[in-house]
């Protein structure tokens, strides 16, 4: 089994994501945490309730986080990729968790789930990395009980937010380098250099509304965010970056890793929350001298078709 804890802003692809963990038998599916981003976090909180409502999940717990980053407040919100609910303008049609909140904050909860854990445990942030910064520091005695962090974020070549930087870590970039590049926590980073190049198209949509009601009702959550991709992918089809890196934190290697140094630039310029990752030779950086320092598994390649089979199937 693979236990999992979940830190989500949905969000249609996180909608995929959380639908990909809940559908995955391997997976326990120990909590998830909420965090601003997508929308505002009484609306995140309240789409993740629903979601593992409509996947039957009253047993997960679910804990609310960070309603704003670190240190730079923001008003920015992703209602033109996402709608202003966060899941298309449908989160209304979704069920009822019957279960509320727990009664606690989404970093104790997820540090008791830590302390209890049995078994090593994956983080798999897929928001803004507010919460998991906060954790790390606050809860550095339970570092050791993660397995390792599975991020999706980042953006090596062209953001996506801004021409330099991704949603997710420019949303809070002082959080992002906390996590990326001076924690030592294993940490599989899955930018949207390999997302974007993973998108799935209408008969790939067509075949999960035809599975069933969940996939009916996730494929429907896909309207108002189906029109944004369509503008980036020139044609029909969506590109579900959380649940490709959900895949990987399930199923560990599906992605192809590059371990790399990186560094978040934290400035106030254009290049705000960008990844600098840092591919010279090892030989080159010795020469000169530049200190060994931190890797982070970089997921850059991948055999798309295996990775869209792998969602779809599940
Ligand atoms: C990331 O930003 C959000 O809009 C998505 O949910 C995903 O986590 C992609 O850049
Ligand atoms: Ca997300």
């Amino acid at each position: 089994m693979t236990a999992l804890i979940i830190d989500t802003d949905p969000g249609v692809d996180d909608a995929f994501a959380i639908a990909l963990a809940c559908a995955s038998p391997e997976v326990d599916l120990l909590g998830v945490t909420t965090v601003f981003g997508n929308v505002g976090l009484a609306m995140t909180t309240r789409n993740a309730l629903r979601l593992l409502a409509l996947y039957g999940r009253e047993d997960v717990p679910v804990a609310a986080g960070a309603d704003r980053p670190l240190v730079f407040p923001h008003p920015h919100r992703a209602r033109t990729v996402h709608g202003r609910d966060g899941l298309s303008d449908l989160a209304d049609t979704l069920p009822e968790r019957e279960t509320g909140l727990a009664n606690t904050d989404a970093v104790s909860l997820m540090a008791s789930l830590l302390d209890r854990a049995t078994e090593p445990v994956t983080l798999v942030p897929i928001g803004p990395l507010t919460n998991i910064a906060l954790l790390l520091a606050v809860h550095p005695s339970l570092t050791g009980k993660i397995e390792r962090i599975v991020v999706m974020g980042g953006a090596l070549a062209g953001g996506n937010v801004t021409a330099a930087a991704e949603f997710n870590l420019w949303s809070d970039p002082e959080a992002a380098r906390r996590v990326l590049v001076e924690e030592e926590v294993p940490t599989v980073l899955v930018p949207t250099d390999l997302t974007v190049r993973c998108p799935v198209d209408t008969a790939w949509l067509d075949r999960l509304g035809a599975s069933g009601p969940r996939g009916t009702a996730l494929v429907a959550l896909t309207s108002v965010y189906r029109q944004h991709y369509r503008k980036s992918l020139g044609r029909d089809g969506t590109v579900l970056h959380d649940a490709v890196a959900m895949a990987e934190a399930i199923s560990p290697g599906l992605l192809k890793t590059t371990p790399l140094p990186l560094d978040i630039e934290c400035g106030q310029g254009p290049g705000r929350g960008m990844v600098v990752a840092d591919r010279r030779a090892p030989a080159v950086r010795e020469e000169l001298g530049v200190r060994g320092g931190r890797r982070v598994d970089v997921a850059l390649d991948a055999d798309l078709d295996t990775v869209r089979e792998f969602l779809l199937e599940r």
